[in-house]
């Protein structure tokens, strides 16, 4: 079957990147095989309330072991790069001190596959899921944690670096610092400003130290790390609102990506958060350390968020007009499809100076879907890709240099707190015999990448 073509791969030239991204703790399963040690996720999921469903991610794709059927359905539907994170636990099962060695023997089979499939890897060293010996020991929240990250990364690039040149350091910090240390919604489930401050600043400082292990040990390497960004809109145009919605911009948009570039963390006047960040992690001392040159910025973007202010909300004093509310168009994660906020995002980024190159290292959304007969018609999904992919080419012809879009995800996967419901793939995958079904958007994917 054909699909109806809006736009044309053929725009982005021939070294467009496409690709499609998973992560290890949302498909691998094998949770406890060939001598893996626990993640946070692993223990977080089986405290009651936390996922959707009581789902457990102990299975999940079962990728661990079907890797290279899913590798064989990455290259049929056209994409020549495939991202995916290592499991740190699998590797260093305690987090530090022995390294196991089928861990790394499954990552070079994987890695070796992808080479002779002819697809590039992108390789996420973070990518959430924290060995739980460390989380036992304060996680992220430790001053530890670059002496961790540095073993970690130090075994990856000394592993793999022969075969591997593109490296992501962190997968959007902001998300796992807020909702695992500070909103207790995902693993490792902490709350709170004593949890939240030192968790930002140790993800800052490795973000930069990260880099720089791949820089000294990895030959020819082409690094970057992603962010999420998100426009944040004023409910109305009174004062208020608009400074509720400057606090949660730099929150959410500012906070990692300014160090990386040597600007420190964000000021936003009458803002006590950032000044107790500020204060608390005396970041004035290691503005130098936060900064690094990436050879390219992963922006991933999921919706826009309009705020208002609202007092009774701690710290920010901003509270969320949700999409559903106001009746914009939405995902059925209640997410705000906006693909000229996706166009703004990609431009504010590129604005800020000292940005090389973007990548869209994540794209993609959750809609309902229903297989019927073997066929998962998902409009919805192929609709909003063409959306946000018609955006990204308005940014590139206006000079912005972005040379990459990997869909998220290849199949549906482990949604976090959201468990197996919130499908956001090209495959669909049916949890309890884990047959794949390529979704009508996987076939569009398939198409519009022919038309090149
Ligand atoms: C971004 C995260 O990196 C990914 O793990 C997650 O599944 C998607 N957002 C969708 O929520």
């Amino acid at each position: 079957m054909a699909y109806h073509q809006k736009i044309s791969s053929a725009s982005f030239g021939p070294d467009f990147l496409w690709g499609v991204a998973i992560a290890a703790a949302q498909n691998e399963g094998a949770y406890n095989a060939d001598g893996r040690g626990l993640s946070i996720w692993d223990s977080f999921s089986r405290r009651p309330g936390k996922i959707k469903g009581g789902a457990k991610p102990f299975e999940a794709c079962d990728f661990y072991y079907r890797y290279k059927d899913d590798l064989m359905l990455v290259k049929a539907l056209g994409f020549t790069v495939f991202r995916f994170s290592i499991s740190w636990s699998r590797i260093l099962p305690e987090g530090m001190g022995r390294i196991n060695k089928e861990g790394i023997a499954f990552y070079h089979k994987l890695i070796d596959e992808c080479l002779e499939l002819g697809l590039i890897p992108y390789v996420t060293l973070y990518h959430w899921d924290l060995p739980l010996e460390l989380q036992k020991n304060g996680g992220w929240t430790s001053h530890q944690m670059l002496k961790w990250f540095t073993r970690f990364v130090t075994v990856c690039a000394e592993e793999f670096g022969d075969k591997v040149k593109n490296w992501i350091i962190l997968n959007e910090p902001m998300g796992f610092t807020s909702l695992g240390y500070m909103l207790g919604m995902h693993a490792p489930g902490k709350t709170g400003l004593s949890n939240f401050l030192p968790a930002v600043h140790n993800a800052a400082l490795c973000q930069a130290e990260g880099g720089r292990i791949i820089r000294s040990l990895v030959l020819k390497a082409n690094i970057g790390t992603t962010f999420s960004f998100s426009e944040v809109m004023p409910y109305t145009q009174r004062e208020e609102d608009m400074l509720a919605a400057k606090r949660v911009d730099a929150m959410l948009n500012r906070l990692f990506i300014e160090p990386v570039l040597g600007r420190g963390y964000p000021h936003v006047e009458n803002f006590p958060l950032l000044d107790k960040l500020h204060l608390h992690n005396k970041a004035w001392k290691y503005i130098e350390r936060m900064k690094f040159n990436f050879d390219f910025i992963g922006l991933q973007n999921y919706f826009s968020i309009t705020v208002k202010h609202n007092p009774l909300i701690p710290y920010l004093h901003a509270s969320e007009v949700k999409a559903t509310t106001r009746k914009a168009p939405h995902t059925d994660m209640g997410w705000e499809i906006n693909a000229d906020s996706f166009y703004r995002v990609i431009k504010r980024v590129w604005l800020y100076g000292g940005v090389k190159e973007i990548l869209i290292t994540e794209s993609g959304a959750f809609f309902k879907d229903e297989l019927v007969n073997g066929v998962v018609n998902d409009e919805k999904r192929i609709d909003y890709f063409q959306q946000y992919i018609t955006a990204m080419l308005k940014a590139k012809k206006e000079g912005v240099n972005v040379n990459g879009y990997f869909a998220w995800t290849l199949t549906d996967n482990f949604e976090w707190s959201e468990g197996y419901k919130a499908r956001f793939g090209l495959i669909h995958l049916d949890c309890k015999t884990q047959l794949r079904t390529i979704k009508n958007s996987g076939y569009w994917f398939r198409d519009f990448l022919k038309t090149y």
